[in-house]
């Protein structure tokens, strides 16, 4: 047994569970009791030990409440041990990394603040929507990408003629990677969001996509608004079978339904986010990153 601790937040339970293993360290549990006011108490069901800890919580929906239950079990874990490793597995507000209309509040730069002066010595997180999040954090932060990851589960499937698409510019570099490791072509779309509905719209007017095998790779789903708009355009250019892969897979109300609706074959994503569609374990890569 090492002298490791990890404690598992109330979003990422199985997760931490898994990368405790395999660090080979003690497991420690964060038990939730919400009162009728909507506040939580929070109780661990051991003491982790005082050498070094590590807090795995995503910051998934009800995102405000698992935002809560990080910063407190952060501020335990400081109590304790001198060195708290923060595993952030999902990182919501990190799409509010900027002020892109005047007046916006950049909370992904509030939460980085709150994380720290709640006690994190250093920050681990999961493919982060954009690399303009990580700056927001004034400690040691490490990145870790599932995309290797997730091309192992799609070069199982041997797909003949795939094409890697990103339904927007700034998933470009994202789908690069895909696509080398997958040793196949990629394209970027150009989408455009209203910034006021957030409403989705694909503004590439062509693409050479006939017959292709599409993978669509993106960071999350959350509505599937973005993957279903480009799947519509894909399948009008006469493509062939659409898979739709993702890091985080929200996947919020009936988003799984209507992607399924909207003709797109298999839903692949991570155990960065508890729920569907989680067909790849990211514990290792994750254990990888702890000292
Ligand atoms: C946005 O730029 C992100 O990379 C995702 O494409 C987006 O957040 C997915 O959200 P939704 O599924 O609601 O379109």
């Amino acid at each position: 047994m090492s002298e490791i601790s990890v404690i598992a937040g109330t979003s990422s339970g199985e997760l931490a569970k898994k990368i405790a293993r395999k660090l080979r360290a003690k497991l420690v549990k964060a038990r939730t009791i919400a009162f009728p006011d909507g506040e939580s108490k929070i109780t661990l069901d051991k003491i982790p030990s005082n050498k070094k800890i590590v807090v795995v919580q995503s910051i998934c929906p009800p995102v405000d409440t698992n935002l809560v239950h990080a910063l407190s079990l952060i501020a335990k874990a400081k109590d304790m041990a001198r060195h708290v490793t923060v595993v952030i597995p999902y990182m919501g507000y990190a799409r509010q990394d900027r002020e892109f209309l005047q007046g916006e509040i950049v909370t992904a730069k509030v939460l980085a603040k709150l994380i720290i002066a709640a006690g994190a010595s250093e920050i681990i997180i999961v493919d982060i929507h954009s690399k303009i999040g990580l700056e927001h954090f004034e400690i040691k932060t490490t990145h870790v990408t599932a995309m290797p990851e997730l091309v192992k589960y799609f070069k199982k499937m041997n797909l003949k003629n795939a094409l890697v698409v990103s339904p927007d510019q700034g998933g470009e570099e994202r789908a690069k990677i895909f696509a080398n490791n997958l040793e196949t072509n990629y394209i970027a779309l150009e989408k455009n969001r209203d910034r006021k509905t957030g409403k989705v719209n694909i503004k590439t007017k062509d693409a050479k996509v006939r017959n292709m095998n599409i993978i669509l790779v993106d960071d999350m789903i959350s509505t599937g608004g973005s993957i279903i708009e480009a799947a519509k355009f894909l399948k009008k250019g006469g493509c062939a079978k659409i898979f739709a892969t993702c890091t985080h897979g929200l996947l919020i109300g009936d988003a799984e339904k209507k992607i399924t609706m909207a003709g797109i074959a298999e839903i692949v994503s991570t155990n960065t986010i508890p729920g569907n569609g989680i067909r790849v374990d990211v514990s290792g890569a994750i254990a990888k990153m702890i000292n």
